[in-house]
């Protein structure tokens, strides 16, 4: 008599296996696509960007990616467009930097639920971006130190990120600020950033 699992049994373990084994692959690929992408030379041009353009492309590109962290991505947009001068390229690696942070943090606290929030505001001449998570809020870390290179708290980080957050943010004119926790319960960072004229 045969031994061992029925063959329904294997073939769905197989399935399964094979299933994850994609998503993985497709993940690694997104965020790969969006890393090197940030180097084509259209996208590292400087012109009019527009602020929600920037976050809905890279929420679009890294999309198999945040599936797969289980994340799940709010909006509180202002109405208006806000539009500054800068390349593609350096908004949306601000923003990719941001997101891994949070995803990150995530895994790290194995949160259950994982949210990341962003959110714009139109002030007088600068727009205000401001991106909330629902992780566990900088820890183990001072608030001072983040911006450091080398700063970190993972074993495989660089900590090179968010000092590529600040030094791009600072080439555009603008300010970066960190609060520990948010409404989400998680980071809060805001960015301010000179507003191009209409
Ligand atoms: N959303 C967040 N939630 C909690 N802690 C955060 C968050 N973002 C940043 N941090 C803290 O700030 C530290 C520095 O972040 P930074 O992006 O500079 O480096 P890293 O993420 O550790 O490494 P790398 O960016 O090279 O992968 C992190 O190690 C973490 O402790
Ligand atoms: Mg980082």
């Amino acid at each position: 008599m045969a031994s061992g699992p029925p063959d329904w049994f294997k073939s769905e373990q197989l399935a399964a296996y094979g299933k994850d084994i994609r998503e993985s692959c497709e993940a690694l690929l997104a965020f790969a696509k969006v890393t090197l992408g940030l180097l084509e030379h259209e996208k590292r041009r400087r012109g009019p960007t527009p602020i929600h353009d920037s976050i809905r492309n890279v929420v679009r590109l890294l999309r198999p990616f945040l599936d797969r962290s289980a994340l799940q991505v709010d909006y509180d947009l202002a109405q208006e467009r806000l539009t500054v001068w800068s390349s593609k390229a350096a908004l949306e690696s601000i923003l990719t930097n941001l997101l891994t942070n949070s995803i990150e943090a995530f895994r790290r606290a194995n949160s259950p639920t994982r949210k990341v929030l962003f959110r714009t505001r139109l002030l007088d001449e600068e727009a205000r971006v401001i991106v909330l998570d629902s992780g566990p809020g900088i820890k183990d870390i001072g608030l001072d130190e983040i911006w450091l290179p080398g700063k970190t708290t993972t074993d495989q980080g660089t900590g090179l990120g968010l000092t590529i957050v600040k030094d791009t943010v600072t080439e555009m004119g603008g300010t970066v600020h960190a609060s520990a926790d948010s409404e989400l319960g998680g980071a809060e960072f805001t960015i301010t950033l000179p507003l191009l004229k209409n």
